[in-house]
């Protein structure tokens, strides 16, 4: 088993390390475009192999693809935060040409790859990372509902004080502040939250995990990668041990809810196929127009990457 993870940053070396501890292969590969960047976090991560006893092979390379090649699995990180008066456009459009090239690369050399994407913005990062690799969309996906179920989870287990492994839940929609936790489906130990959390607070986990994101970059002054690192990990395992788990991902929808020609984050299978189903959840009235919501306010910035490569 062999996977690469492109970007050596923050989220991609906390990915590349989790894959590591977990030995999900023999031989994994880091990816840079900064010169010597991936090699030097390889070397430093392999030396924690004797320590952490694991034999996952970790090795480096300066966007020399060749390394790559063969890959099963691909997570792509590379990709800029957005900076100060940068526009959303403009970040859209220096992220789309890293991930197209970077994606290009990767099917040069692993055709058959399954492609997990991280970069920003998510959901359209995912849509371009289709349209360049020109395979079944069960083989392109996104991570984000993972991170943000989890922080939903967390949130819960603070105000619970309970363990955080009994509480189980479903968040769907795009990656940002129209993402659509649903506390219906959402059960600690079995027991609907609904009867152990009041509404007004409930709200409030909710809202606090839409803004989730927001919340570490006022505190870090840059974006999570330890949270985002293990769900891309995570995903990264069910995958290569046929896990058939069941994830909010970032996936193509074609008609599922009612949405056509959209990424958009839904529950699905996760196995050594990728996506192996999508499932379709009974959504009551307000759930289904929190999702509609959502899936518009994704299909407008698809459509600035679709405005972007026509004009290519
Ligand atoms: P980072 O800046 O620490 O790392 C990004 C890395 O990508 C850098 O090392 C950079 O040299 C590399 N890179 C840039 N262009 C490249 C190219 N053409 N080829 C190969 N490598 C290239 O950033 P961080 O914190 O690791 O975040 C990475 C991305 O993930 C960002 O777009 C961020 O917004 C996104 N993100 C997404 C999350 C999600 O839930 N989907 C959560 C957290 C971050
Ligand atoms: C996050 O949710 C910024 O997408 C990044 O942490």
């Amino acid at each position: 088993m062999k996977i690469t993870v492109v970007g050596a940053g923050n989220v991609g070396a906390t990915c590349a390390d989790v894959i590591a501890h977990k030995e999900l292969c023999n031989e994994l590969v880091l990816v840079d475009i900064k010169e010597n960047f991936a090699e030097g976090k390889a070397l430093d991560m392999w030396q924690t192999a004797p320590i952490n006893l694991y034999d996952t092979r970790i090795t480096g390379s300066t966007s020399d693809y060749s390394k790559t090649a063969d890959s099963d699995v691909v997570v792509i990180t590379s990709g800029l935060p957005r900076k100060p008066g940068m526009s959303r456009d403009d970040l859209i459009s220096t992220n789309a040409g890293i991930v197209k090239s970077v994606t290009e690369n990767i099917i040069k050399y692993s055709p058959n790859a399954i492609i997990i994407v991280v970069s920003n913005p998510l959901d359209v990062m995912t849509y371009c990372a289709y349209l360049s690799a020109k395979v079944d969309s069960s083989k392109v996906f996104g991570m984000a509902g993972i991170l943000d179920t989890a922080r939903y989870r967390a949130f819960l287990a603070t105000e619970l004080n309970c363990s955080p492994k009994d509480i189980q839940a479903v968040l769907m929609g795009g990656h940002g502040d129209t993402m659509v936790p649903l506390p219906r489906y959402t059960t600690v130990g079995g027991i609907p939250v609904t009867e152990l959390i009041a509404k007004d607070k409930l709200d409030a986990i909710v809202d606090r995990t839409k803004k989730g994101g927001g919340e570490i970059v006022n505190l870090l002054g840059t974006s999570a990668w330890y949270a985002p690192g293990a769900a891309a990990a995570q995903m990264v395992e069910a995958i290569v041990r046929d896990q058939k788990r069941i994830y909010p991902v970032c996936a193509w929808l074609q008609g599922e809810y009612g949405l056509k020609d959209v990424y958009l984050g839904v529950p699905v299978v996760l196995g050594k196929n990728g996506i192996e189903k999508i499932i379709e959840l009974q959504l009551n009235d307000e759930e289904k127009a929190l999702l509609n919501d959502s899936a518009i306010a994704v299909k407008e910035v698809m459509d600035v990457l679709d405005k972007l490569n026509a004009a290519n």
